[in-house]
């Protein structure tokens, strides 16, 4: 690499302190803080970074002046800014414009059951679109996304109804779909429905 010319110390970095920790690539960091109220009890001095790469958060759990511990979280969305609210939810502010809230789950939600594996994995490429701000979102519209020709030449944004029709029977709403489901009971598409509108 070519080096400034009057940059007399070339790469000298030895007036600066060590990292703690270093992402090599860059991860694109837009905003850190401190978790410290009293929601995500096993979380608490850690520290939550948002990024504009990958579609992740990281977690960091700091011991002295080092890093020990560092958790990607996949969010689906690049993440601009990060917040604690006074009850200890997190609050992420995303590229798209949008608040995601994150509580911790009592228990597994129909969504982690049956849909989280493909569209909001821990780790990997997703193989669902990202479903938040679903609602009222026109069909087959997240950008880059391969959707099928067959939900793709569909018209008209989802709403209640298409959703239940689709999720009822993918290949009765849009033949030819590339989402494969198993038989979900009324009471679970009740309960599924419910969390994507919120
Ligand atoms: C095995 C992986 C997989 C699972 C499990 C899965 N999906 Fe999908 N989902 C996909 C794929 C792939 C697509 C894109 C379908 C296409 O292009 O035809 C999709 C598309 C969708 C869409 C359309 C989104 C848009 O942008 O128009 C909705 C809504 C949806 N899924 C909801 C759900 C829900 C709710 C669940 C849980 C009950 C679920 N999916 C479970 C893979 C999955």
């Amino acid at each position: 690499m070519p080096s400034w010319p009057l940059n007399v110390d070339g790469f000298d970095h030895s007036d600066f302190s060590e990292p703690a920790l270093s992402f090599v690539p860059s991860v694109a960091t837009a905003a850190m803080i401190e978790v410290k109220g009293p929601m995500f009890e096993r979380w608490k001095g850690d520290l939550l970074l948002a990024t504009l790469r990958g579609n992740r958060m990281y977690r960091l759990r700091p011991v002295g002046d080092r890093i020990v511990y560092s958790e990607p979280m996949f969010l689906g969305e690049r993440i601009r800014d990060l917040a604690e609210l006074p009850d200890g939810a997190i609050v992420a502010w995303v590229d798209r414009g949008v608040l995601l809230e994150l509580r911790p789950s009592a228990k597994l939600s129909a969504f982690n059951r049956f849909c989280s594996g493909c569209h909001q994995p821990t780790f990997g490429v997703p193989a669902g679109p990202s479903l938040v701000g679903l609602m009222g979102r026109e069909i087959a519209s997240v950008p880059g996304f391969r959707y099928s020709p067959a939900l793709a030449k569909l018209n008209g944004v989802w709403d209640e109804a298409r959703l239940m029709a689709y999720l009822r029977d993918p290949q009765k709403f849009a033949p030819g779909t590339s989402m494969v489901l198993p038989p979900l009971d009324d009471v679970l598409l009740a309960e599924l429905i419910d969390q994507l509108k919120g």
